[in-house]
């Protein structure tokens, strides 16, 4: 109390006092118009004059995280400007306001504040990684987006060493060529314990959870469904065939959207997705609805999908990772031309008609196509076996 007495008037103390406790009680009590009031007498607060640089951090601080909380990533951002201009020569609250930018989508105006930030504070470390992540991941500018992840992890600055920057960095050496700088990448990955292995690097694991890049139909404890697929899998390949081949817009295949090809054509259409039938595309493939809905672990994967899975001649996928170790991938072979193949770590094999198997797609795998006609397959993900029931319900979806 004396302290704060000194160096701000008494209503700044008072006023910080009740904006204090209105958080604490809206947390007690789960109240929103409370916090509501509390983020009030924050923005209040911030806009008095003589207000000490300690109490007008830690208020803009804890507003913020309760703008952030309540998901008034706008008026935050007011308040990320109101640090800017009272603190113009510390990088820090620029690169605050490029994160909540970042964390609404609002990418190209990340992307400006932080080249401006880069401007001024070239070797800024923070802003570096960030920079280098935005050209990468949204402009698929590999070369420039991996120089600045790099020369940003190289500062080891906090924020810096961080599992998806490396993820991407590797990534993008990868898609560059640039394969010995993509391996050590990985190996620091490991060696900082955020990926769990330099082959596994999902971000959203189970940490005790066995961990093999190929499993038999025994291993999955699920051989008993599996078999299922392989048995009607000439009604599943003809409901895909058909989808294929009709005209409907309303349900047809989808590019796949995540930018993981190098080259070719390669189309989805979701049966299941984080545990939920998509009603309508069923409607046009009621058998193969029908066995995923006949198989628990299969239609109850909130960590996954359930979907055709189309793929033309010349095709090249780039070796990438799913995101989660909670789930493993079967595939039905359903139409499948010579010349097409799957690495999943160190592994290449190779679809079989009406034949299932199965993968942990949290390892590193990669796809060709080099045959001369379309391949065909059913990808069915389900839970790791190891997974308790109460996970199983309790993980958030993916
Ligand atoms: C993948 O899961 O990335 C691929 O194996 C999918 C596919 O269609 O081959
Ligand atoms: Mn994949």
């Amino acid at each position: 109390m004396k302290s704060l007495l000194a160096d701000s008037s008494e209503e700044l103390v008072l006023l910080s006092l009740q904006a204090r406790s209105l958080d604490k009680l809206a947390e007690q009590k789960r109240s929103n118009k409370l916090l509501e009031d509390a983020i009030a007498t924050y923005l209040n607060i911030l806009q008095k004059n003589n207000v000490s640089d300690d109490l007008y951090l830690k208020t803009a601080d804890r507003c913020i995280n309760r703008m952030r909380f309540r998901g008034q990533h706008g008026q935050a951002v007011g308040v990320h400007k109101m640090l800017i201009t009272r603190y113009p020569e510390n990088p820090k609250y620029r690169n605050d306001l490029a994160v909540t930018y970042l964390m609404t989508g609002k990418v190209p105006l990340a992307k400006n504040i932080l080249e401006e930030t880069l401007k001024k504070w070239p070797s800024n470390g923070f802003a570096l990684v960030h920079y280098g992540f935005v050209l990468k991941t949204s402009e698929n500018n590999n070369k420039d987006g991996s120089r600045y992840m790099q020369e940003g992890i190289d500062t080891n600055e906090p924020g810096t060493m961080d599992a998806r920057f490396l993820f991407h960095l590797g990534d993008a050496y990868n898609r560059i060529g640039q394969h010995s700088r993509a391996e050590k990448v990985y190996e620091l990955g490991v060696k900082e314990k955020l990926f769990r292995s330099k082959y596994q690097r999902s971000l959203y694991n189970v940490d005790r959870l066995t961990a093999r890049p190929w499993w038999t139909l025994q291993q999955t404890t699920y051989a008993k469904e599996l078999k299922m697929f392989e048995e009607r899998w000439k009604e599943v390949r003809d409901e895909g065939l058909s989808i294929l081949q009709s005209h409907s817009k309303r349900s047809s295949f989808k590019d796949e959207v995540e930018n993981l090809r190098d080259k070719g054509v390669w189309k989805q259409l979701e049966l299941y997705a984080r545990g939920q039938q998509i009603t309508s595309n069923c409607k046009n493939a009621p058998v193969t609805c029908l066995l995923i809905s006949q198989f628990p672990a299969a239609h109850s994967c909130r960590r996954g999908q359930a979907k055709f899975s189309v793929m033309h001649p010349n095709t090249h996928v780039w070796p990438h990772c799913g995101p989660t170790n909670c789930r493993l991938r079967a595939h039905l072979g359903l139409v499948v031309p010579p010349g097409t193949e799957l690495r999943v770590g160190d592994e290449k094999r190779s679809w079989e008609e009406g034949k299932v198997f199965v993968f942990d797609d949290s390892f590193e795998h990669e796809v060709w196509h080099n045959g001369t006609s379309m391949r065909l397959v059913l990808i069915v993900d389900i839970w790791h076996p190891e997974l308790t029931d109460h996970e199983r319900r309790a993980l958030p979806a993916i």
